[in-house]
Formats: C-alpha cells, sequence, structure tokens
C-alpha cells in the first residue's frame, strides 16, 4: 500500500520585520516536515522557536518566504475547513449548549437533522462527553471545555487537524487526560494531526513521529519514529525507553 502525504513542508524559511526597526526576525529556517496520512506527528520546541509560525502556514493563515507548503499535493494558498486548527482555548459559543455547539458546522453546511444527530451523538461518545451534551461551557471544567472543541472539529471529519498546543493551559492531570482522549480518537479514525507542542513528554505520547526544533531561528535538530505501539497509557511515562528519549531531547532543547 502506498501511504499518502498529507502535508509536506519543503526548506520552507520565515521572518518578520521588527516592530518600529529596520532589521528582520529569522523565525524558521529550512524547515522540512513531512505528515502522512493517518499520521500523528508533533513538533516539539522550546517557547518562541516559530512553532506556531509554522502552524500558521500549514493552516494558510502565513506564507513562507522561501520553499513550499504542499497539502495533498497542492501548495497551500490559504486556510480551509480541510486543514482543521484546534488552539489553546476552546472559544466555544457560550450562548450555545455543548451539543448546539458541536452541531453548529454541520447545521451551517445544511446537513439533515437526522445526520447531525447522529454525528453529535458519535463524537460526544467518542471525547467523553455523554451525559454532558445540554451543559453550557460556562457549566464545564476546562478540560471539557476543550473536549467540545475538539468534537466540533472532529464531526467535520476534516482531512487533517492542526493543532497548537491544545492542552497547554490545562493543569498536569487534565493534560494527561486530554492526551487520553486523543489517544482513544486516534485508535477509532485514524486522523492525520500535526501536533505543536513545548512538551516532550506529551509529544512521545502522542505522536507516531516526532521533529524536535531549535532555539529561535526554528531548524529541526532531530527527527524520530517514536518506537511504542498504540494505544499507549499513561504508565509508558515510566518505561525506561520513554525516559531516555524524553531527557534526550530535553537536553536538546537546552
Ligand atoms: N506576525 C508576526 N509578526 C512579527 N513577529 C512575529 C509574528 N508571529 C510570530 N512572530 C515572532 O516569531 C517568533 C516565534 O513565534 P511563534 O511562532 O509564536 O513561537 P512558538 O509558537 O514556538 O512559541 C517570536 O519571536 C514572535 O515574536
Ligand atoms: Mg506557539
Amino acid at each position: 500500500m502506498m501511504v499518502q502525504q498529507a502535508l509536506i513542508a519543503n526548506s520552507v524559511h520565515k521572518s518578520f520585520s521588527a516592530p518600529a526597526e529596520e532589521s528582520s526576525l529569522a523565525v524558521l529556517e529550512n524547515i522540512s516536515v513531512i505528515v502522512e496520512q493517518g499520521e500523528i506527528v508533533a513538533l516539539v520546541g522550546p517557547s518562541g522557536c516559530g512553532k506556531s509560525t509554522l502552524l500558521n502556514i500549514a493552516a494558510g493563515f502565513e506564507k513562507p518566504d522561501t520553499g513550499e507548503v504542499l497539502f495533498m499535493g497542492n501548495t497551500i494558498t490559504g486556510p480551509s475547513p480541510e486543514r482543521a486548527v484546534v488552539f489553546q482555548s476552546a472559544s466555544l459559543f457560550p450562548w450555545l449548549t455543548v451539543k448546539e455547539n458541536i452541531a453548529f458546522g454541520l447545521k451551517t453546511a445544511k446537513v439533515k437533522p437526522k445526520i447531525i444527530e447522529e454525528k453529535c451523538s458519535r463524537f460526544i461518545e467518542l471525547v467523553g462527553l455523554a451525559g454532558f451534551e445540554n451543559y453550557y461551557p460556562y457549566q464545564l471544567s476546562g478540560g471539557m471545555q476543550q473536549r467540545v472543541a475538539l468534537a466540533r472539529v472532529l464531526v467535520l471529519e476534516p482531512k487533517m487537524l492542526l493543532m497548537d498546543e491544545p492542552f497547554a493551559a490545562l493543569d498536569a492531570q487534565t493534560r494527561l487526560a486530554m492526551q487520553q482522549v486523543l489517544m482513544s480518537i486516534s485508535m477509532a479514525l485514524k486522523p492525520t494531526i500535526l501536533f505543536i507542542t513545548h512538551d516532550v513528554e506529551e509529544a512521545l505520547i502522542l505522536a507516531d513521529k516526532v521533529y524536535v526544533m531549535s532555539k529561535l531561528p526554528g531548524t529541526i535538530i532531530r527527527e524520530l519514529e517514536v518506537p511504542f505501539a498504540r494505544p499507549r497509557p499513561i504508565s509508558i511515562i515510566g518505561d525506561p525507553q520513554f525516559s531516555k528519549l524524553k531527557s534526550e531531547i530535553l537536553a536538546q532543547l537546552f
């Protein structure tokens, strides 16, 4: 079977002009990244190294100065619902319930009510929110809000998810729980994901492949296939090979 490449970044360079200065700030240098279909790829790097900039390019919000970024073989020219973006803050509609938030995109797309109903139930179940359908966002914890944000995007069946530190604002235990939610989603749906994080442990728990970025200007300093089968339980953190990889990568980040 031939594996199709979903996202390809080829020798991407990007700099920004510094505010009120003549000079410019080199942010991304010679970044090459491949995300295959059905693969979860994590990009891990220190804060400010250009991770979000790369994600914004993949999302079509920004353009590279040089190099190319392709999605399913075509140059990315702007944002597309095929490449759904999940951010750190859930930004739900506060006046809509869990179910209404999740149904919103399907309603806008004029999907039949019966199908909306079926899809909503399925994805509410998948993210572990059964029983909370009629809650409003203010009645949910941060982790639950992020579950709604995930379901709201997944229900539209995008070809790829671009996730920019989606769990970074959550407390440590909720973050582990959300990683397990994403793990079960990966078992059920085999989604294609580019996952940005500063958290080495998170990258190793979630990803099939990890790219490690240097400090600014961001370059790829390491690429590794993660050698653990799915599903990966939380206890993987205690595996000696896991600890070894984690400390190796941490050492490279400093
Ligand atoms: N639109 C922009 N204009 C100017 N500078 C920017 C812009 N976006 C990001 N930067 C700069 O690029 C650098 C990397 O930012 P970012 O990609 O957000 O890093 P990360 O997500 O890894 O923390 C930072 O120094 C930031 O100030
Ligand atoms: Mg960022």
